[in-house]
């Protein structure tokens, strides 16, 4: 596996696999995990080279947020990229990719503008601005024919859909399913914070996506009626903070008055210190 630190190394390496071969991109903030590694693998199904990409990207940390405790795993990293066959790993310095400020907010900068204030973004301002600003760089260093998102980050997925769509990259989006520990938690590495007491708080979020999708079943279609989970007020705690729990066009964000198919389900809330998100996508009804 070629390590890359510099912008014009990895265009010029990115420029040498597209003559001949199809190229697949998984942008990451390391700190790998088995949902990352899904995203490595269907890309190396797809696509003759794969890269990735490792940045942790301070323009997408709000000042009070964990941008210095972040994990930063690098050498275990590497190995596990290297045992999946990843060819190019991009992993530049925020010097190098923001020069111009030495890694502060740079002039020129990604607003995708409303849909980029719902959800997540309502409760992290400016977060989706640094996180189109970084992906729309690594699209035109990299050129990617496909470009890999995991769903887990559903929010994430919109902007992003949007702003291929926007800025007309020539590229294919593709989102990769979520994937969740044993215990049905959905993996981020963000959960290396959560002590034992915690991690059991935390599967507040996954049980009660569990219970709604009982409920849709059983045909309670009503988005109110959904969100209305007696779960949450029955096992919280002081240490569980519910953000959100709704219901929403999974492209726009916006609501939805009725869990319809393909319809998104998206809860947010604090354990502890730690922010967690989970989400499922309302089935399609079968023939
Ligand atoms: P990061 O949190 O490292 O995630 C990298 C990719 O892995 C994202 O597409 C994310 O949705 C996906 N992912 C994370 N946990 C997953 C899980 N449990 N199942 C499936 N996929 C999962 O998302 C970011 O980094 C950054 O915002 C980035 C896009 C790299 C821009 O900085």
């Amino acid at each position: 596996m070629k390590i890359i630190r510099t912008v014009r190394a990895m265009q010029q390496v990115c420029r040498d696999a597209r003559r001949t071969a199809t190229l697949g991109l998984v942008p990451t903030m390391g700190a790998l995990h088995d949902g990352h590694l899904s995203l490595i693998r269907r890309a190396s199904g797809e696509n003759d080279v794969v890269a990735a990409s490792i940045f942790v990207n301070p323009l997408q940390f709000g000042p009070n947020e964990d941008l210095e405790k972040y994990p930063r795993t690098f050498e275990d990293d590497c190995a596990q990229l290297e045992r999946e066959g990843v060819a190019i790993l991009f992993a530049p310095s925020p010097d190098e990719m923001y020069p111009q400020t030495n890694g502060q907010k740079p002039q020129t900068m990604i607003d995708p503008g409303a849909i980029a204030t719902r959800l997540d973004g309502a409760y992290r301002p400016g977060h989706f601005v640094g996180v189109a600003t970084v992906v729309a760089k690594l699209f035109h260093i990299i050129q990617p024919d496909r470009a890999y998102f995991g769903q887990k980050d559903a929010v994430q997925l919109a902007v992003l859909r949007q702003i291929v769509r926007d800025l007309d990259f020539d590229l294919e989006l593709i989102a990769c399913p979520l994937v969740r520990d044993k215990d049905g938690l959905a993996l981020s590495s963000r959960n290396r914070y959560l002590s034992a007491e915690d991690r059991k708080t935390a599967l507040i979020l996954s049980r009660t996506l569990i219970a709604m999708q009982d409920d849709i079943r059983k045909g309670i279609r009503d988005s109110h009626r959904l969100c209305r989970q007696p779960h949450l007020l029955r096992e919280a705690d002081e240490s569980f903070k519910l953000e959100y729990l709704c219901i929403v066009d999974p492209n726009t964000l916006l609501p939805v008055s009725e869990a319809v198919p393909g319809a998104l389900v998206a809860i947010a809330a604090r354990v502890g210190e730690t922010r967690l998100i989970d989400n499922f996508l309302v089935a399609e009804v079968g023939p």
